[in-house]
């Protein structure tokens, strides 16, 4: 099996997680997070990054950077989910397969968050399990990329 590398970046106010509006995202940090990525990609013979920012230029500009060198990214944009073509840009720039993915069940909350910029593009979608929402949008993007690309 090719040993994939994967680029996880959170958008803002992810750092908080864990803290921030527990009855929404829950008590797991961001740490914690990044940790059971790392062991599952282990687990899976894969190479593992992740990136955190407050800034939509710094995460347009780590994007731009993965270019030719990650294979898929797993990404949760945060707020920048509803509001950044920028990012989208980015994204469609690059041309690296990538999942969305979700803490909280955003269709479940604020009409505002009903709507993803980047939702077109991505290879897959994941929301509302919580810190396993991070997981299952890893093993669905290994799983694509390991079949070319095809769903499967
Ligand atoms: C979020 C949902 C977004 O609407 C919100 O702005 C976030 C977190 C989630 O993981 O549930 O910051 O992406």
């Amino acid at each position: 099996m090719s040993q994939l590398k994967l680029l996880v970046i959170h958008g803002p106010n992810l750092n908080l997680l864990g803290s921030r509006e527990p009855g929404i995202y829950g008590t797991t940090g961001l740490s914690r997070v990044d940790k059971m990525l790392e062991e599952l990609s282990v687990g899976q013979g894969c190479v593992l990054e992740c990136f955190q920012s407050n800034h939509e230029g710094a995460i347009i500009d780590r994007i731009q950077q993965a270019k030719a060198v990650f294979d898929g990214l797993l990404l949760n944009l945060g707020a920048y989910t509803h509001t950044s073509i920028a990012i989208r840009d980015a994204l469609a720039s690059v041309s690296i397969p990538f999942v969305e993915v979700h803490v909280s069940n955003v269709y479940a909350r604020e009409d505002f968050r009903h709507h993803s910029l980047v939702a077109p593009l991505a290879s897959g979608i994941v929301v509302g399990f919580g810190p396993s929402s991070y997981t299952l949008g890893l093993q669905g993007l290994i799983a694509v990329l390991r079949a070319g690309g095809e769903h499967v």
